[in-house]
């Protein structure tokens, strides 16, 4: 594994260039205004991958809106998912009796998401819904209700635009696919 100095250069092929996501995340934050409209919204952003995506929907929601951080892992860094959800950081501020709107970069086995619907179904919430904006569907291990989704995306192994590869590649302000040679050889 060798990372080039311009992380660009280990890009195989860019799939969503900058302008198409920003299109679809001022759609996405304009029905997510219209749909909640005079409640109180609170986005939890699942760290780390959601929050370039975080950054950029919260300025597309035109009313009053709380943000909140959870962070898990099952990853690791690599790029097989280890099926195994951690909770390493719950929410700084209690969600009983909220409207919560989950922020997620990529929906990929479902793993992730499936345990964090489980969390919050517990949690005696005003409201859960799910915001994602890479839907991996070829991908999925467990069925997760996704009620919000920029674009579907292709079995590969994205980086970019909050995704990564051992930490690299989250400030691409594209979705690309990473070369096979940067990863080649890991399990
Ligand atoms: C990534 C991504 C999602 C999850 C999706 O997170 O941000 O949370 O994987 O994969 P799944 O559907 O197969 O569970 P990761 O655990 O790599 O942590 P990160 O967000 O900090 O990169």
């Amino acid at each position: 594994m060798k990372f080039s100095i311009n992380p660009n250069d280990d890009i195989e092929k860019v799939l969503i260039e900058k302008d198409a996501i920003r299109e679809k995340v001022r759609e996405l934050g304009v029905r997510i205004s219209e749909d909640y409209r005079g409640k109180e919204l609170t986005l939890v952003s699942i760290l780390k991958g959601s929050i370039v995506f975080l950054a950029d929907l919260m300025r597309n929601i035109s009313m009053p809106c709380k943000v909140d951080f959870i962070s898990v892992s099952s990853y690791r860094g690599g790029i097989e998912t280890s099926g195994v959800v951690r909770m390493i950081m719950d929410l700084r501020e209690s969600p009983v009796g909220k409207d919560i709107l989950i922020i997620e970069d990529i929906v990929d086995t479902g793993y992730t998401l499936d345990y964090i619907l489980r969390n919050f179904m517990t949690r005696d919430l005003a409201s859960l819904k799910v915001c994602v904006l890479l839907d991996k569907f070829e991908a999925r291990r467990k069925e997760v209700r996704v009620d919000y989704k920029g674009f579907d995306v292709p079995n590969k192994f994205l980086v970019g635009y909050g995704l990564d590869y051992r930490e690299r590649y989250r400030n691409l302000p594209y979705v690309g696919i990473l070369k096979p040679e940067i990863y080649r050889g890991e399990k």
